[in-house]
């Protein structure tokens, strides 16, 4: 059943085969996908991610609810030229977790999976269930006491089975993780499944074929998990690779100053992320503590010449209004990356200059301020 698909590879030299059951290295690490040239061929008559389906690893059968091809939009602010925003919310569920949660569930299917468990903040959750109710298999999502319940209603109203973890977003995830082992379900995470990146992946390709063939100066991203940084990273790296485009845009990763893991390690010039003790956040989709490809994430950052930054409760709060004042209306965490763009362009940094992209990732219908 997995013979068209290519062995997972980990950092430590290791290799294994794709089944239901294997999230992650018997070294405990991440998992990968080996690097394969980039064959670019969008399909012009596909207004979908799948438009890019040669230039990723597909994991099987496509399957589709129209995810991808977001707007970009002028951010049109006075004295911002040059910002452009684009509308992750847009997606089908409501967040850019939909570029990769069509991907965990087309390989699901793949490997002849009957369950499939996932853990979330919410919005990767919604994603999931919402693409195992397409192709028809039973999910069941665990998040932590406290998610949004706009997006608890979404994830059961797709017919998922929710649980509740009292306990931290890292309580979370081990709980899964533990229901994983015992149940031998196949386990959707968009932090350990290396098929989450080849659909967010497609963020950098859409940008750059709406700018018209070229990448911009800078992208902000959020940065909780880093699927998107990762993502993106990895999109513009094969772009540069394949010579069509000569440079990647600087990465900056936007963290929320009460958990923000990667700013400090970024700050203190270490490889590796250590975890914090977080403080409460308005911007609940990027609290992440632990980051399980801390790394890979600085990594990201390094390749560009970017950076990490953090922003304040009282940023966030003022970039969403900023933005629902425009036509906008986002979730608290989706206002981080613009935050962060008010924020460098007010101080006159080197990253607000030339052309700046920033995603807003989530939908105001799912949680508010
Ligand atoms: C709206 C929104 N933005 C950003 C993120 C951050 O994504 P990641 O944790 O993969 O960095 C999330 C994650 O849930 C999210 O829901
Ligand atoms: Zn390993």
């Amino acid at each position: 059943m997995t013979r068209d698909l290519p062995d997972y590879v980990c950092a430590c030299g290791r290799s294994s085969v794709p089944s239901a059951g294997r999230w992650r290295c018997d070294c405990g690490g991440t998992l990968d996908l080996a690097p394969v040239p980039l064959a670019w061929n969008p399909r012009a008559g596909d207004h979908s991610l799948w438009r890019y389906r040669d230039a990723i690893a597909v994991p099987g059968r496509e399957l589709s609810l129209g995810e991808g091809m977001t707007p970009l939009v002028d951010a049109a602010l006075d004295g911002e030229p040059g910002v452009r925003l684009k509308l992750e919310y847009a997606s089908p569920t409501g967040s850019f977790k939909d570029r990769g949660a069509v991907m965990l569930v087309a390989l699901a299917r793949l490997l002849g999976a009957d369950r499939l468990v996932a853990d979330s903040s919410g919005n990767a959750g919604t994603a999931v269930a919402a693409y195992a109710a397409r192709a028809g298999v039973p999910a069941e999502i665990f998040v932590p006491a406290g998610t949004s319940e706009k997006k608890l209603h979404q994830i059961r109203g797709h017919g998922a089975r929710v649980t509740v973890v009292e306990g931290t977003r890292e309580d979370t995830a081990r709980a899964a993780a533990g229901h994983v082992e015992r149940t031998g379900a196949f386990y959707a995470s968009h932090v350990y499944n290396p098929y989450f990146y080849e659909g967010t992946k497609t963020y950098a390709f859409e940008l750059f074929e709406q700018l018209g063939g070229r990448v911009p100066d800078t992208v902000v991203l959020p940065a909780g998990n880093g699927t998107l940084v990762i993502g993106a990273h990895l999109g513009f790296a094969a772009l540069r690779e394949a010579g069509l485009s000569g440079r990647v845009p600087r990465i900056v990763a936007v963290q929320a100053e009460r958990c923000a893991p990667v700013a400090a390690a970024f700050a203190a010039g270490r490889a590796e992320v250590a975890p914090v003790a977080a403080g409460p956040t308005v911007a609940e989709g990027i609290a992440i503590a632990a980051p399980a490809r801390g790394a890979r994430i600085l990594a990201a950052v390094r390749d560009t010449g970017g950076a990490v930054v953090t922003v304040s409760e009282q940023e966030v709060a003022g970039s969403h209004a900023a933005l629902a004042a425009r036509g906008l209306w986002v979730e608290p965490t989706a206002a981080v990356a613009y935050a962060a763009v008010r924020r460098l362009r007010a101080e006159g940094s080197p990253y607000a200059e030339g052309e700046v992209v920033a995603p807003l990732c989530g939908s105001g219908l799912k949680a508010s301020l």
